[in-house]
């Protein structure tokens, strides 16, 4: 209570006749706000100072919605790279997008690097602006199944459940297709291979592991990444923890000093890849 200020305080039986609809819809949202300790409040009773009742939140407004953007190419291509003159390199990253994944689009913004993004369905039904910031960017982007569960322990239906429910989320993100999808764990089997060949998807695995999500090191990171890549790998690293995006930069120096140039997959693969397919490296 506000010292010196008059007041009286009603019982909120006897007040309820007075209130409009719209003064009940006031007290109830005071009465809803936690962090009030009036006794007001706390019990309905019409408090009469007029500082010690809130006003209730501002009617939300439904935003309008969001455009869907336009379905555009997958993302890949060569952009006019030769990875059959050139030496290349793939960076890819999986289980995103998240926030670490923004921070990542920076770095490779700043450096002026292409890389395939290989998203997590669920993941980017809840980020879909990232999703979309790493579309925009130019980056490859890949499936990489609703809930990351191991294909190979499900029948060809649950498959194709997991891999079409991630490509939606993906178009309805960002108007891209994923035509390259990656399993989880690297699990494939002749069911995986053959339901992703039906949805035009071909299997895109890895030759370098960085183990980045089990040490959580960068220098060790760029330590494996030194001892295992050469012309054509495709290295395997996750957008999800902070110390892999921290290698990131010292990856970049070190691969483009070996006189590599870092390109998307399908820009690995000469422009497109076969659905159906697999691969650990390219040329
Ligand atoms: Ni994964």
């Amino acid at each position: 209570m506000v010292e010196g200020a008059r007041s009286a305080r009603i019982p909120r039986a006897e007040t309820d006749g007075w209130l409009t609809a719209e003064g009940r819809a006031v007290r109830a949202a005071a009465r809803s706000q936690s962090d009030l300790t009036t006794v007001a409040a706390d019990s309905g009773d019409l408090d009469l100072v007029a500082q010690s009742v809130p006003l209730p939140p501002p009617a939300k407004v439904p935003a309008p919605p969001a455009s869907k953007p336009e379905r555009r190419p997958s993302g890949g291509g060569t952009g006019g790279v030769d990875c059959s003159v050139e030496s290349c390199v793939a960076l890819t990253f999986d289980d995103g997008p998240n926030a670490q994944t923004s921070r990542l689009l920076g770095i490779l913004a700043d450096r002026g690097v292409k890389a395939t993004f290989f998203m997590v369905g669920q993941s980017v039904a809840s980020n879909p602006a990232i999703a979309r910031a790493a579309a925009d960017a130019g980056h490859q982007l890949g499936n990489h199944t609703w809930r990351h569960p191991d294909l190979t322990t499900l029948d060809a239906a649950g498959v194709r459940d997991q891999l079409a429910s991630t490509e939606n989320a993906i178009e309805e993100a960002t108007g891209i297709v994923p035509t390259i999808q990656r399993p989880p764990y690297g699990a494939w089997d002749e069911t995986v291979k053959s339901v992703s060949g039906d949805l035009g998807l071909s299997l895109i695995l890895w030759d370098v592991d960085t183990l980045d999500w089990q040490h959580r090191d960068p220098a060790k990171t760029l330590e494996i990444v030194k001892a295992n890549t050469h012309r054509g790998s495709i290295v395997l690293m996750h957008d999800i923890h902070s110390t892999s995006v921290d290698a990131v930069n010292d990856v970049i120096s070190y691969l483009q000093g070996e006189g590599h140039t870092l390109v998307t997959v399908d820009q690995l693969m000469g422009g497109s890849t076969s659905p159906g397919s697999v691969y650990y490296s390219g040329r």
